[in-house]
C-alpha cells in the first residue's frame, strides 16, 4: 500500500465512522435506542436476564484464550472440550483497532491475525461442539462481530499482512471485511452439511469503549467529549450481538448482516462466493485448518 492509499484508507474509515455517528445522533434525537423487545423476543429477554444474573452472581467460569496465538487458541479449545459443556452460542467479539504495525506470535499482522484469523481458527476448532449442541428447531449459533468499516475495507489477497506499506486503518477495515466473507462462507458450508448451526454477522455501531485507545488523539478527544451522546453505550452496542445469539426470529437463519437488530446489506463484494472461497482457502493454509470446501460444496 502506498502512502497515498494509506491516507485514503484513513479518510475512508473516518468517513464510515462519521456516517454511523450522524445516524446514531439522529436516532437519539428521535427517541434513542430501545432494548430489543416484543412478544417474539420474550425468550430472548429471558436469556439476557439469566445471563446478567449469572454473571453478577459469580456463577460464570472464565478460561484464558489469547486470540493472537494459535497455540493459546488450541489449548483453550482443548480445555473447553474437556469440560463437556454444551456450546450453543459462540460470539466472535474480540478485536484490536488501529494498533501500530506489529505481529502476532505466529507472525501475522495483528489486525488480520487476531481479529480475523484468531476467530477463524477458534470457530473451526469449535464447530464439532456447536454441531453436537444444536438441533433442528434450536440451532447453535455463531455470531461474528464486524463493523461499518468493512464497507470501506479492501481485501489485499497478495499482501494480507500489509507488509508493503502499513495502514492501521486499512488493516482494521480489512480484518472486519474478512470476517463478513468468512461468515457467509461458513454459513454455506454449514447449510450444505445440513448442520444444526447458523452463522451471522453483528454490527454494533459506534460504541463508547476502549477500542479507540490507539486512534488519532483528535478522535479520542471527540469520544471523550461527545461519546456519552453520539456513541452507543456498551449495553446498546451489545444488543445486536445478543439479538443474533438468542432471538427466535433468526431460528435456522444464517448468512445475514445485522445492524440495530435488523438485517441489512453488507458490502456487495462480500457476496462474491469466489472471493469467500479464496479467503477461506488461504486462511486454512495459514493456520493448518483442513479445508472441507471442495468435499462439501464442490464434491
Ligand atoms: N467500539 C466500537 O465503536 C465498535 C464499532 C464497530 C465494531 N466494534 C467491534 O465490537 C467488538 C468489541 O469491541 P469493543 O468496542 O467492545 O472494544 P473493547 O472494549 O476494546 O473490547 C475488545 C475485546 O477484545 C479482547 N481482546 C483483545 N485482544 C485480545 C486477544 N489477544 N485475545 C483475546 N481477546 C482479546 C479484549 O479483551 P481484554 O479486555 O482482556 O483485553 C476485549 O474484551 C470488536 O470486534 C470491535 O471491532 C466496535
Amino acid at each position: 500500500m502506498s502512502p497515498l492509499s494509506a491516507a485514503r484508507a484513513a479518510l475512508r474509515v473516518y468517513a464510515a465512522g462519521a456516517a454511523v455517528v450522524l445516524a446514531q445522533l439522529l436516532r437519539r434525537c428521535l427517541g434513542g435506542f430501545a432494548e430489543p423487545a416484543g412478544n417474539n423476543d420474550s425468550k430472548a429477554q429471558d436469556v439476557v436476564r439469566r445471563l446478567k444474573e449469572e454473571t453478577s452472581n459469580d456463577k460464570v467460569e472464565f478460561l484464558y484464550c489469547d486470540l493472537a496465538s494459535l497455540t493459546s487458541i488450541r489449548q483453550f479449545v482443548q480445555k473447553f472440550k474437556k469440560k463437556k459443556i454444551p456450546l450453543h452460542v459462540l460470539v466472535n467479539n474480540a478485536a484490536v483497532m488501529m494498533v501500530p504495525q506489529r505481529k502476532t506470535r505466529d507472525g501475522f499482522e495483528e489486525h488480520f491475525g487476531l481479529n480475523y484469523l484468531g476467530h477463524f481458527v477458534l470457530t473451526n476448532l469449535l464447530l464439532d461442539s456447536l454441531k453436537a449442541a444444536g438441533r433442528p428447531g434450536r440451532t447453535a449459533r455463531v455470531v461474528t462481530v464486524s463493523s461499518a468499516t468493512h464497507y470501506v475495507g479492501e481485501l489485499r489477497l497478495r499482501d494480507l499482512h500489509g507488509s508493503r506499506c502499513y495502514s492501521p486503518h486499512g488493516a482494521y477495515a480489512q480484518s472486519k471485511l474478512a470476517l463478513v466473507l468468512f461468515t457467509y462462507h461458513l454459513q454455506r458450508l454449514l447449510a450444505a452439511q445440513g448442520s444444526p448451526v447458523t452463522a451471522n454477522v453483528a454490527d454494533p455501531g459506534v460504541v463508547d469503549t476502549d477500542l479507540y485507545r490507539h486512534v488519532f488523539w483528535g478522535t479520542r478527544l471527540i469520544q471523550k467529549m461527545l461519546g456519552w451522546w453520539a456513541f452507543k453505550t456498551p449495553d446498546e452496542g451489545a444488543w445486536t450481538s445478543v439479538y443474533a445469539a438468542v432471538t427466535p426470529d433468526l431460528e435456522g437463519i444464517g448468512g445475514r448482516y445485522l445492524y440495530n437488530e435488523k438485517e441489512t446489506k453488507s458490502l456487495m463484494l462480500t457476496y462474491d462466493r469466489d472471493l469467500q472461497r479464496q479467503l477461506w482457502a488461504i486462511s486454512c493454509q495459514m493456520t493448518g485448518i483442513t479445508d472441507v470446501t471442495q468435499d462439501t460444496l464442490l464434491g
